[in-house]
């Protein structure tokens, strides 16, 4: 007998409230894009290639804890020596045809838990004028935990390649072939002799500047997020869990304020209690449909 793969772990199979064209009409309908509040996660970058942590295709794994990565140089050694493998990868990623969809939609703002890049690049390719903030930080920047230097992630690239000009070819890697996963992390065992690259300037410590599971987002980054739901008169999640409270919260206040809640995840997500339209579309296929006749909207406007 065949046996059938639940693709979905067991969870819980999501519903879709309303068919997308009824959620589209609520987002376009009394409302301009502006009025929205967007909240992205990793579902927004799939297309692009970057594999989400719980979609229902995504490898189990134990995501680095700040903890951990604070704990021994060992840790730091596997840390960096997985993500300078993982880096190219990341790095060539291009923002997929749902980013600039969004991008093409003058919405309030957009949060963001990714730490990809990928909406300001979409943004610099559409000339968006939504501001985008990175709740958990950037890829792209390194910092130092003594004194808050940073960095540019290419640069510090180049320097541990220079370091560990064996490395590679030890383990036997192409970094453009090694199976990336969502952080930039890599699946590699002997890293413990990975050559670690400590702040130039002041000799401390340097992690990505992004915030790693058991660490907090900085209260400015808070603050500026909540500016945007606050603002507007609802909150679309396009591809999130919500399984991290740092974007549940979110979902949260704003269902709180008594404003409406989209939610487009093909997966469960921990606001489904919370949303008042469900979507379990793809976001491409979503945001194609939301920018077409927002679009539309607006060329209406303009005829005489
Ligand atoms: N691209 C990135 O930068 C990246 C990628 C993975 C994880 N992370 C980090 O890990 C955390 C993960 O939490 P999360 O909630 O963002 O992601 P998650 O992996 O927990 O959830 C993603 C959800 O999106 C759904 N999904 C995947 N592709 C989709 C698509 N094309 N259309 C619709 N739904 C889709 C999945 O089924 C899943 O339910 C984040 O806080 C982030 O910092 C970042
Ligand atoms: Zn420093």
């Amino acid at each position: 007998m065949a046996v059938i793969v639940d693709p979905l772990r067991g969870r819980t199979r999501p519903v879709a409230s309303h068919p997308d064209a009824e959620i589209i009409d609520v987002l376009t309908g009394d409302h301009d894009a502006s009025d929205w509040a967007v909240l992205t996660g990793a579902g927004m970058s799939t297309d692009s290639g970057i594999p989400d942590y719980r979609g229902p295709d995504a490898a189990p794994r134990q995501p680095m804890t700040i903890q951990t990565f604070l704990s021994t140089p060992e840790q730091r050694a596997r840390y960096w020596a997985r993500s300078w493998v993982g880096w190219p990868r990341m790095r060539w990623a291009k923002p997929n045809a749902g980013h600039l969809a969004l991008a093409s939609l003058p919405v309030a703002g957009i949060i963001t838990q990714n730490v990809d890049g990928l909406h300001q690049a979409a943004a610099e390719e559409v000339g968006s004028p939504s501001p985008v903030v990175d709740l958990h930080g950037s890829l792209d920047r390194v910092v130092c935990l003594r004194n808050g230097h940073t960095f540019d992630r290419d640069w510090v690239q180049e320097q541990l390649t220079a370091l560990n000009p064996d490395f590679a070819a030890l383990t036997g890697l192409d970094p453009i072939d090694v199976e990336t996963a969502p952080d930039g992390d890599v699946d590699l065992e002997e890293t413990a002799h990975f050559r670690v690259l400590d702040c130039p300037i002041c000799g401390g410590l340097l992690k990505p500047d992004v915030v790693y599971f058991g660490d907090a987002v900085p209260p400015a980054r808070v603050d500026a997020a909540n500016r945007i739901c606050e603002a507007a008169s609802g909150l679309v999640v396009l591809g999130s869990s919500l399984a991290v409270l740092s974007g549940l919260r979110f979902v949260r206040a704003s269902a709180k304020a008594g404003k409406p809640v989209v939610i487009v995840t093909d997966g469960p997500t921990r606001g489904d209690d919370l949303a008042t339209y469900r979507s379990t579309s793809r976001v491409g296929d979503f945001l194609a449909q939301w920018a077409s006749r927002g679009i539309q909207g607006d060329t209406e406007r303009l005829l005489p």
